[in-house]
């Protein structure tokens, strides 16, 4: 099937829900969780402007699942029914402005071929037991995030992964699908962010990230992108779309939804791809970071590309913002 000429302001329909467009705020950690890893009036509010942006769909940054896990810094948690609250407050902030949210579900770190195939069950049902949390907070789904060196993509990894019971290769992740499913509605959506390539010699390959996508066909979208996330250097119309290959490779073998994430920066580059592939959704981080309104401004007919230069600063500044808006 062809799913070509198709632009950015169409709506676009993610399982059973409607988005108001095809453009996703690709997961993007604040650093603004408090000491326990608990939603703040900072994250409320950052994601109720991102959604009043006019964004179609949120995707929260990395939340880990479990009380043990390594931590990044001021990530937001979920591994207990005590966050459910907390992230009430994010979930109804974010649907006044008529936008759906995901919650990134994520491990940050942990051993892999010493797991006992009783302790992998245990994580995957983790990992199902968090979507049933999210549920209940009110989000419309989640995300299995599967990329950028973080516990499930070095779990899936040639590199790490020497496993030869039912958990080798990437047969995790249709577990963890499987888990989440059974413990969700029917209109839950469950998607995945995954590495087209791990960028090192021995790691997963296009070949092995398309033979793990083929796992998970059943799930509603794949965010396609690789360990060198967060280029620097992307100018519009010159180097865009970084995983763009490997994304339109996808999206013509399998019969998923796609979603492109990394170096998106001009409307006119983005309508160009859903024009031209089987891609059914863009991904933005910093040029949201920078212009959390830049969806409304491209609607209302401002066609200028992102003001991000992608200098990475926003990695260091508090709350993760544009270094040149900075509020403190
Ligand atoms: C400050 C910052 C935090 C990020 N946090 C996450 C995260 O929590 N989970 C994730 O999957 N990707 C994360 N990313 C990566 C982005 O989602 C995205 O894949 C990457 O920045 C490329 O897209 P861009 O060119 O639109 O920024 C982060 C990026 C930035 C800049």
């Amino acid at each position: 099937m062809h799913y070509a000429n198709k632009t950015l302001f169409d709506r676009a329909i993610l399982r059973h829900t409607t988005l108001r467009n095809r453009l996703w705020r690709s997961a993007t950690w604040l650093g603004l969780a408090d000491t326990d890893g608990r939603v703040t009036t900072p994250i409320v509010e950052t994601y109720r402007s991102l959604a009043a942006g006019g964004v179609g769909l949120i995707v929260t940054g990395l939340t880990s699942i479990a009380s043990d896990d390594a931590s990044i810094g001021g990530e937001c948690k979920f591994y207990d029914e005590s966050f459910i609250e907390g992230h009430c407050r994010l979930t109804e902030a974010v649907h006044r402005q008529g936008c759906p949210i995901l919650l990134q579900t994520a491990l940050v770190d942990g051993p892999i071929d010493t797991l006992t195939t009783l302790q992998v069950d245990q994580l995957v049902e983790a990992f199902g037991h968090a979507a049933q949390r999210a549920e209940k907070a009110g989000y419309d789904g989640v995300q299995i995030h599967a990329a950028h060196f973080f516990y499930l993509s070095k779990f899936i990894s040639p590199l790490f992964n020497h496993r030869a019971d039912r958990y080798a290769g990437a047969h995790i992740l249709p577990a963890i699908l499987a888990a989440m499913r059974s413990h969700t509605s029917d209109d839950f959506i469950v998607t995945m962010k995954i590495n087209c390539s791990d960028e090192f010699p021995g790691g997963l390959t296009q070949q092995g990230f398309l033979e793990a996508c083929r796992l998970v066909e059943g799930v509603d979208a794949i965010e396609v992108s690789a360990n060198g996330t967060s280029r620097q250097g992307i100018r519009a119309g010159a180097n865009e779309g970084s995983f763009l290959s490997a994304a339109t490779a996808l999206a013509t073998t399998l019969d998923v939804s796609v979603a492109l994430v990394g170096g998106l920066r001009s409307v006119d580059f983005i309508n160009q791809v859903l024009d031209n592939t089987n891609i059914s959704f863009v991904s933005l981080s910093r040029p949201l970071v920078c212009e959390p309104d830049l969806p409304n401004r491209w609607l209302q007919g401002n066609a200028a590309p992102s003001r991000c230069i992608s200098c990475n600063s926003c990695y260091r500044t508090p709350g993760h913002q544009c270094v040149f808006n900075l509020k403190k």
